[in-house]
């Protein structure tokens, strides 16, 4: 039997074989061809199409705020995904556990297990993600001690609570680095009135947003003039970045205090000694860890491979699933498969 571990995430996809590691890190895209409908690319071939194809290509991203949004795409986009990297059919079904928002709902859950098990052969095991990532970063959260990992990926943040093996709290918001690349585009597009790609106001972010003023270099991005019609080069300043996106950075910080607000308050002291875990590409947003430790008090730290974290997890439990048993099976209900 075929087995594998999946992050299908809103901007990367990663892919974990049993018995090879790490064998599909691309982003989460498949582009079309208009008129056949016929699959062109899918992942970064696809995603380095977006803003650059002839009318005749339909690049899409099926994902959007951590959950399938265009269930066919996913679906194609799945299937081709995992047929590059292992050989299945219905004498050699597909085992799969996959990463999960911590807060989806059985219908959104529904959509990720129809589109694995299209061809009925996949059985799915869910893992919400912060519970992958603690333990591909090897943070133990077996004992009664709270410990706390916020993971802000392209579409979603997602915080919670661990103890004792399982999500004791968790919050989650619809927010996440695309939220923070389209209010940058829109300040671009109002203040300066130049149009800019989403691939390129996501490359400027990672070198010069910050969540808290640490420098005050300018910055430098191409974009066209709205009026002219022509590309252009246009500074901005620090300050103007960090005003561009505070909006949404502030609105991580008050979800973590309302996490904070709602758990008991010896799981609360518990992070006090051990402090916050961050994941996901986007919690690599220059300092976001220092502004939470300035509004929080409490250490912040990123885990030892943010991007990778939840795969790392799932593939974890995938080669040693006795000893993870009790992981699958404290998982919420909505998240159980009916395929197994
Ligand atoms: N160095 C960086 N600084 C800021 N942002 C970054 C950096 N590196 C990656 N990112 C952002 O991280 C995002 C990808 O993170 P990640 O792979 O964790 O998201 P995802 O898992 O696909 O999304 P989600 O979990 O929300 O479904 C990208 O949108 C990218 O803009
Ligand atoms: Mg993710």
């Amino acid at each position: 039997m075929a087995e594998i571990a999946i992050d299908l995430g809103t901007a990367n996809t990663l892919i974990h074989v049993k018995g090879k590691g790490l064998v599909f890190n691309e982003a989460t895209a498949i582009a079309f061809d208009e008129k056949t409908n016929a699959v062109i690319a899918i992942g970064d071939s696809a995603a380095e199409m977006i803003g650059r194809t002839p009318p005749s290509i339909r690049v899409v991203r099926p994902l959007s705020t951590g959950v399938i949004s265009d269930f066919a795409a996913a679906r194609l986009f799945l299937q081709q995904a995992i047929r590059q990297v292992v050989r299945y059919n219905r004498l050699s079904p597909l085992r799969v556990i996959i990463g999960v928002p911590s807060r989806i709902s059985g219908a959104e859950f529904k959509a990720f297990e129809d589109a694995l098990d299209s061809t009925k052969i996949a059985k799915i095991n869910a893992v919400q993600e912060p519970v992958a990532a603690a333990i591909g970063s090897g943070i133990n959260f077996s004992q009664p001690k709270g410990c706390l990992i916020i993971d802000v990926g392209a579409g979603t943040t997602d915080l919670a609570m661990l103890s004792l093996g399982r999500v004791v709290a968790s919050r989650s918001l619809r927010i996440g680095a695309d939220a923070l690349t389209e209010a940058f585009s829109n300040f671009l597009k109002n203040e300066r009135r130049v149009n800019v790609g989403d691939r390129t106001a996501e490359q400027f972010l990672r070198e010069h947003g910050q969540a808290m003023l640490l420098s005050h270099a300018p910055g430098v991005v191409q974009a066209v003039d709205m009026k002219l019609g022509l590309p252009v080069e246009v500074t901005i300043e620090a300050e103007e970045v960090f005003a561009a996106i505070k909006e949404p950075v502030s609105l991580i910080v008050a979800e973590l205090r309302r996490l904070l607000d709602s758990v008991p308050p010896d799981l609360a002291a518990d992070v006090l000694s051990e402090g916050i875990h961050l994941t996901g590409g986007g919690s690599l947003l220059k300092g976001l860890p220092e502004l939470l430790q300035e509004q929080t008090g409490l250490l912040c730290r990123h885990v030892e491979d943010p991007l990778k974290a939840v795969v790392l997890g799932c593939g974890q439990i995938l080669e040693n699933l006795s000893a993870f048993r009790f992981v699958l099976e404290a998982m919420p209900d909505e998240i159980r498969s009916d395929a197994n």
